[in-house]
């Protein structure tokens, strides 16, 4: 039988491929106790809030979920003091992404990113398949102005994310605010897409940009959150994205007619407001952090300093994947960067202390042990 053929784009299309699941990792190395600290998610789990609910939530399982996330968009313009009109809910930040590729891009178009920006970006403008215009970083850092200046009329989507995974910097609010101006100076008006997926992790760092004022000056500015980082939801797949309501009713037409469960609307609307797990994952992750990095200065180990819950670690002169091997075989999974264009670091997520210390631990005799 002959099947169809696929769409060219996706026969070049390299999959994203998520960090190592704990199950995999304990029955290929037959290992009690793994630790994961790969894919920048919350060690502290979520709310207890969350536990409270659970029991009663079943009785809805048979009915599909109110389609739009009503509610929990209603909260969220409520928290923002925005209009619901201005807010999408998305299985993740990830169906947003793509989302905006599928609404705006043509083969024609092409989308502006810099070169180690989160990855998810340039794979949703090659399921488009349309162009790709990357741009150089500078320190680790999104040049802004370079970035704007690539920026050309079949320019459809600029994509920012920030702070950057994997690099874990962030832009100022006056390079931002000057990409902005410049591009309508220029009077290009492409969707500036500010992914703020840390944002919770950041936003006290200074000159963070208060993306959410600058909307109103910037039409078209498109800004994403998501529950799966400081919230502990990474597995309900909960985002939003706000911008101004004409380029969400766009989306909205797009979007799935259910594309969030009814668990996961309900649990995120709960937790959206809880001050205090917020506080107290904020807390872990600057103290921890300041650990880690006393620990990997005390090592002479070079990394980026982060406003996130993670560290790209530069482990020159061994190759990233090397270390994640042997950190992997021990029970520790982090990532190796070589789909970043990093080959020699590693990407490794701040977990609770023991996790830390464990991390800090078998990475020494790692690299000790090669030295020898
Ligand atoms: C910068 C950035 N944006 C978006 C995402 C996707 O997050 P979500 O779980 O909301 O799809 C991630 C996940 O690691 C990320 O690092």
């Amino acid at each position: 039988m002959k099947l169809p053929v696929a769409r060219k784009e996706i026969k070049n299309f390299q999959p994203y491929i998520p960090g190592k699941s704990i199950e995999e990792i304990k029955n290929k190395f037959s290992l009690k106790e793994i630790y994961k600290l790969a894919s920048n998610e919350n060690p502290l789990g979520c709310s207890k809030k969350v536990k409270k609910i659970l029991n009663n939530l079943y009785k809805t399982f048979h009915r599909y979920p109110e389609g739009s996330s009503l509610i929990l968009r209603e909260k969220i313009a409520k928290k923002f003091r925005i209009s619901k009109e201005e807010v999408i809910v998305g299985a993740g930040t990830d169906e947003l992404i793509e989302l905006v590729a599928k609404t705006y891009l043509k083969k024609e178009d092409n989308i502006v990113v810099s070169e180690h920006a989160f990855i998810r970006y340039k794979m949703a403008a090659q399921l488009m398949g349309c162009k790709i215009i990357s741009v150089a970083m500078k320190n680790f850092l999104h040049d802004l102005i370079s970035m704007g200046k690539k920026v050309n009329k079949r320019t459809k989507i600029v994509f920012i994310a920030n702070p950057n995974n994997p690099t874990g910097t962030y832009n100022k609010e006056e390079e931002l605010i000057w990409l902005l101006n410049y591009l309508r100076t220029k009077k290009f008006y492409p969707i500036v897409v500010v992914d703020e997926a840390y944002y919770e992790y950041a936003k006290s760092y200074k000159n963070y940009p208060d993306t959410l004022k600058l909307r109103k000056l910037y039409p078209n500015l498109l800004i994403l959150r998501t529950f799966s980082k400081i919230y502990g939801l990474a597995g309900l797949r909960v985002g939003f994205g706000i911008s101004r309501k004409e380029i969400i009713s766009e989306l909205d037409r797009v979007r799935a007619p259910f594309n969030v469960s009814v668990v996961s609307q309900h649990i995120a609307n709960i937790v959206l407001d809880d001050k205090e797990h917020i506080e107290k994952s904020l807390n872990l992750v600057v103290k921890e952090k300041e650990f880690l990095y006393k620990n990997l200065d005390k090592l002479k180990i070079n990394y980026i300093p982060s406003a996130t819950n993670f560290i790209l670690i530069d482990v020159s002169p061994y190759k990233g994947s090397y270390i994640f091997k042997q950190l992997l075989s021990r029970g520790i999974i982090v990532r190796a960067m070589d789909e970043y264009n990093f080959p020699k670091h590693i990407r490794v997520t701040i977990g609770t202390h023991k996790e830390n210390l464990l991390f800090i631990k078998y990475f020494k005799e790692i690299i000790k042990k090669k030295g020898n």
